[in-house]
């Protein structure tokens, strides 16, 4: 099985390609390594190194351009490729992230042109209506509660409106190309190797930092909730349900438990053996008051993440002590 992963160097990328040569798959990552995102080299991947596997190649290349000049065949196109960036980013450039609107047209184009076996697209919970994540009135976000059949409500800035736009590319590939393609919309991902400028590890490295601090920051009021779910369970998901859609259909890849910033950052404190008071940093960014993904499709198509959050907690601590770049 032969699989092509852009934007394969990134926080997510790193954990599939580890996976997809572990499970005997021929992976070709194309990614130009964008500045100011999570892409690494494959040369210092912190977690393990793909260049000792000889199913692994690894293009430095912008997709749009690999797309221009390949006509290779692939069973699976996992498409990844993205300006994502933490909270900073997706407010204060978002024209910059809507460069993944000509991302995502050219990967759209050009499968219609090469016809791989799948196209995976990976979306975000960002795609979802804001009006079910406000404070006075929030919900778990639903997958139907996103259809291309009746009005849409506003997502999450650009990087939303790319992924939403994403989305409906892959139904229209679908429906007029016969492209089959499934569609995922993690919630926050997290994991040892994701880079600093995501709210998860920042706040593990903080308590790291601050211990014994009678107060530790987070960003916003820290009341705002994230439905946190560790990178490897993320993967496990895609792995386990890929092949049970193949129209375009959308699954949330979630643990349906939300965990306010303030729970997450004391949680973490007393794990590593103190407990601060935890104060909120105003002038900084929150975003939406509460994100978190209802489960029940993905426990209908054989998939549950299993991960707590204090594991995982516990393992981002591990890791930032022992690493060498970090601890
Ligand atoms: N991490 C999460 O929890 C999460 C949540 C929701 C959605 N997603 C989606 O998953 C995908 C990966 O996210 P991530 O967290 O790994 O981000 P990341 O920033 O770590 O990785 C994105 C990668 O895309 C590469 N890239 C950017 N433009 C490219 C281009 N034109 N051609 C090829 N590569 C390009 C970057 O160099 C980087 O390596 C994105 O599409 C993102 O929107 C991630």
């Amino acid at each position: 099985m032969r699989a092509l992963v852009t934007g394969g160097s990134g926080f997510v990328g790193r954990h599939l390609c580890r996976r997809l040569l572990a499970g005997g798959y021929e992976v070709v990552c194309v990614d130009p390594i964008v500045p100011y995102t999570g892409g690494i080299h494959p040369s210092n991947w912190p977690l393990f190194s793909p260049n000792d596997n000889a199913r692994f190649q690894f293009v430095q290349q912008d997709c749009r351009e690999y797309f221009q000049n390949t006509n290779e065949q692939f069973d699976y196109v996992f498409h990844l490729a993205a300006i994502v960036g933490g909270r900073l980013m997706i407010e204060n450039d978002p024209l910059g992230v809507a460069t993944d609107l000509a991302i995502d047209a050219s990967l759209w184009n050009w499968v219609t042109k090469v016809r791989p076996g799948k196209v995976v697209y990976f979306s975000s919970s960002a795609a979802y209506p804001v009006r079910f994540q406000r404070k006075e009135a929030f919900q778990l976000l639903i997958e139907d509660m996103i259809t291309f059949s009746e009005d849409i409500g506003m997502p999450d800035l650009t990087y939303g409106w790319s992924k939403l736009t994403g989305e409906y590319l892959a139904r229209l590939a679908y429906e007029k190309y016969e492209i089959r393609s499934v569609v995922y919309r993690p919630f926050s991902g997290y994991g040892e190797d994701q880079d600093l400028s995501y709210p998860f590890p920042a706040i593990c490295q903080r308590i790291i930092d601050d211990k014994g601090k009678d107060e530790v920051f987070v960003w916003g009021t820290g009341q705002q909730m994230r439905d946190f779910i560790y990178i490897e369970d993320c993967v496990t998901g895609i792995l386990d349900t890929i092949d049970r859609i193949d129209n375009a259909d959308a699954v949330n890849l979630s643990t349906g438990l939300l965990t306010s910033f303030r729970e997450l950052a004391s949680t973490a404190a007393n794990i590593f053996g103190y407990d601060p008071r935890i104060v909120g940093l105003s002038e900084k960014p929150e975003g939406v008051f509460a994100r978190g993904g209802d489960t029940k499709k993905q426990r209908d198509l054989g998939f549950q993440a299993t991960t707590s959050l204090k594991t995982g907690i516990q393992r981002c601590l591990d890791y930032f002590l022992t690493d060498g770049h970090r601890g």
